[in-house]
């Protein structure tokens, strides 16, 4: 039994569902055939949205949650370009919270997101509490500093034996250094993981899903960019996502379902300052052929 199905009374016999999926329809007699099942399909309803009649329907979606597309040329390349070139990642927020509302919708963003194979494996943990966020503040700066310690000590070691590769010896020592700074910040009482923000998306999926890491920071930049269209402002946090994966006492803390790591991490908030130029960056290296 297949799972997409044809209604031959609406089909206009046009080929777009089989020239873009040859795995699961064909043609007999003249005939568009559908036969999707769990060897061929992937769930990803593409063959639906294509119909321009209407006359396909997936028995493993729900119908209800494709509206018809009437205008996509709303947002000009002008427009767009700019609303890109003026993201920043902000560590200021104000005392303000996110309404509930905002938050399901970005976490419904989530869904529509790309993923590698249509997998839809990337799961969200959202930290809101003040004391959750601490701890897991906490938890990452212990991280820091003691693969700060553990780097100065190794780098230390290489100097003295005089034969180690310059690089690498540079590179411990930096996170020797930030180890070092992250101390300093938090003794100081600021909270140098987090910036206190008012919400804290860890982004997470099976370690053994295939494209998990893609999949969660595509999904966290959709989340971040449709953000800011509703006054928020976000950033990606890859200390936090790195004590996490390395350091079980973050992970015990995090409690997610057995098997999953964690891909990306952002905080969003509403911001205290406001930029009020672009920035200048290095101009792309690219080859054309
Ligand atoms: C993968 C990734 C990880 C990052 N991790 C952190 C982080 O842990 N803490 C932080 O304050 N900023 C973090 N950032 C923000 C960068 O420092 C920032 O993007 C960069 O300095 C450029 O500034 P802009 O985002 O305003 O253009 C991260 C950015 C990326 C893309």
């Amino acid at each position: 039994m297949s799972w997409v199905s044809i209604d031959y009374t609406r089909c206009s016999n046009c080929g777009a569902c089989l020239e873009e999926c040859t795995r699961c329809f064909s043609k007999t007699d003249e005939k568009v055939v559908a036969h999707a099942d769990i060897n061929c399909c992937l769930v990803c309803g593409r063959c639906v949205a294509l119909c321009p009649t209407g006359a396909i329907s997936h028995s493993q979606m729900d119908m209800t949650n494709f509206h018809v597309i009437n205008n996509c040329d709303f947002i000009s390349p002008d427009d767009l370009f700019e609303f890109l070139r003026q993201r920043r990642s902000h560590r200021a927020f104000a005392d303000k919270k996110i309404p509930e509302a905002d938050i399901k919708r970005l976490v419904d963003i989530v869904r529509y997101s790309p993923t590698g194979s249509n997998s839809q494996m990337v799961e969200l943990l959202l930290i809101q509490s003040p004391e959750k966020r601490k701890k897991l503040s906490d938890l990452a700066v212990d991280f820091m500093i003691k693969n700060g310690e553990e780097s100065g000590e190794k780098a230390k070691a290489m100097r003295l034996a005089g034969k180690a590769d310059e690089g690498e010896i540079k590179l411990m020592e930096m996170i020797a250094f930030y180890g070092e700074m992250m101390r300093e910040s938090r003794d100081a009482g600021l909270d140098p993981v987090f910036y206190n923000a008012p919400l804290v998306m860890i982004f997470h999926a099976p370690m053994q899903a295939f494209s998990k890491k893609d999949d969660c920071v595509i999904a966290s930049t959709t989340v971040g960019l449709i953000s800011r269209t509703m006054g928020l402002e976000y950033t990606y946090i890859g200390i936090f996502e790195g004590a996490a994966n390395n350091y079980p006492a973050v992970m015990d803390e995090l409690k997610l379902p057995v098997g999953n790591g964690v891909y990306s991490v952002i905080i969003l908030g509403y911001p205290k300052m406001r930029f009020y130029r672009t920035v200048d960056r290095k101009p792309t290296k690219v080859r054309y052929e």
